[in-house]
């Protein structure tokens, strides 16, 4: 029995020993599957997760792709828009909207202005007419109304402020040039203002215009934004009489100091700055004082392509008899929208003139009128005696105002006589007018 015990205790000790090791194999076994399983489990979790995780990524690189896209586009538009309005900014330099505004009182005659405008007008839409008409006229007023009753492009405005301008005894002989610049000023408020234009074609109703009138503006008008030295482009040549031009030459244009009138075009960013300091009278020439225009220049042609027929009018006869009936208009039609006009440019035109005008052999007045020596000369002066004897010998218009002759650029006048080109010019270094000549 003793025996038996032992190989009991013997047998019970190795199978609690065989159940230890059991236990504890089978829960390695266990724990070690179960880690296996887990970490296949978390294998399985993880790739699903990068699988989700690249789905995302292509769907979120899809959406930037997008937003790439949408922002190239929007950029793109952009360009095409600024392109665009470029285009139309160009397009409205070719082919701007430049409105004709007629300055008329009391002569029925505007008719005969009228009806050059209407007969040379190449396109109703960019040139429409509006005339605006001071005086209450009433015959004037209905001659008028047959032009804007038949045509949508033409228009009437009355100056409203008809009153009497209260004026001293002195002044009281001046009174048309203050109703002249009282009306001014409200027929470019007007335009400007009112109706919103960028431009316009100043002619006065005693004016006839030259088949090319309307093609020269067109022509013309984009050196007034190109070049900011120049502040107006006119139609008249102050010293336009066919002796002292060049009529084989029509396409010929120059710079100007002296404001010549007379069928010009303003813009509206220079009314605003006119505007406010607009004179009660001489309006003409208050503009042609370079304090009131920057010292700022105009273009005008070497034929005019305006002419005055108005021999009543304000400033009376004397002057239409003296010098207005013998000035050229130009006949011949220049297609000056084709021509190559940037010789007109400041920076061009001034050094090109006076390094022409100064290596030109110098003569005198008198020699230029006898017909001594041809080619382009050079005839100095020194002062407003010497220059206004040369100008007289030559017959060109010897006044100044503010100092400025007629038709001068830079001091230097240029003329045609006998055949050639004739430059009056200072034998001394100009810098500026002088306001005490005249
Ligand atoms: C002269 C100038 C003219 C300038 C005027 C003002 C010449 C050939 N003419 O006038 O360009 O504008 O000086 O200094 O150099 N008018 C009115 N209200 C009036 C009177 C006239 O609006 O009460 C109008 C006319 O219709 C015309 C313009 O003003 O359109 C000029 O009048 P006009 O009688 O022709 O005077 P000019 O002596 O030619
Ligand atoms: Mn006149």
């Amino acid at each position: 029995m003793r025996v038996n015990l032992r190989r009991f205790m013997i047998i019970g000790s190795c199978l609690t020993g065989a159940w230890f090791i059991y236990t504890y194999l089978s829960f390695f076994v266990v724990t070690n599957s179960y880690s296996r399983n887990n970490f296949v489990d978390l294998e399985k979790k993880l790739n699903s997760l990068q699988s989700k995780l690249d789905v995302e990524l292509s769907d979120s690189s899809v959406l930037l792709e997008r937003v790439k896209q949408h922002l190239r586009r929007s950029e793109q538009n952009e360009k095409t828009k600024e392109l665009y309005s470029n285009n139309l900014e160009t397009q409205s330099v070719i082919n701007p909207i430049l409105p004709v505004l007629v300055i008329a009182c009391d002569r029925i005659t505007v008719k005969r202005c009228l009806d050059n405008l209407v007969k040379f007008r190449p396109n109703k839409e960019t040139f429409p007419i509006i005339v605006s008409q001071d005086c209450g006229h009433n015959a004037t007023y209905q001659v008028i109304k047959q032009y804007t009753d038949s045509d949508p492009t033409i228009s009437v405005v009355k100056q409203p402020d008809l009153s009497e301008i209260p004026l001293t005894r002195a002044k009281v002989k001046f009174k048309g040039y203050y109703k002249i610049a009282r009306h001014y000023k409200f027929a470019l408020n007007y335009v400007f203002r009112s109706l919103g234009h960028e431009a316009v074609i100043i002619v006065e109703d005693d004016l006839d215009i030259s088949p090319d009138f309307f093609e020269y503006f067109q022509g013309t008008y984009p050196l007034l934004l190109k070049d900011p030295s120049i502040w107006c482009i006119s139609a008249w040549n102050d010293n336009g009489k066919k002796e002292l031009i060049d009529l084989s030459r029509p396409e010929l244009l120059h710079r100007t100091d002296f404001f010549p009138g007379l069928g010009w075009v303003l813009r509206s960013e220079t009314w605003d700055m006119l505007e406010p300091k607009w004179p009660e009278a001489f309006f003409d020439d208050w503009l042609r004082d370079p304090e009131n225009t920057q010292g700022r220049a105009c273009i005008r042609p070497e034929v005019s392509r305006t002419y005055s027929f108005g021999k009543v009018g304000v400033s009376k006869g004397l002057f239409f008899d003296l010098h207005l009936r013998y000035m050229q208009l130009n006949m011949e039609f220049v297609e000056f929208t084709k021509h190559n006009l940037t010789y007109l440019i400041k920076d061009v035109y001034d050094d090109s003139l006076t390094s022409l005008v100064y290596s030109l052999p110098e003569s005198s007045a008198e020699e230029v009128i006898a017909g001594v020596g041809s080619g382009p000369v050079r005839v100095a002066y020194s002062n407003a005696k010497t220059y206004q004897k040369a100008a007289k010998k030559l017959g060109l218009m010897d006044d100044f105002r503010s100092g400025i002759p007629r038709t001068a650029y830079r001091g230097i006048v240029t003329c045609y006589i006998r055949g050639r080109r004739v430059y009056l010019a200072p034998n001394y270094e100009w810098v500026k007018y002088d306001p005490n000549w005249g």
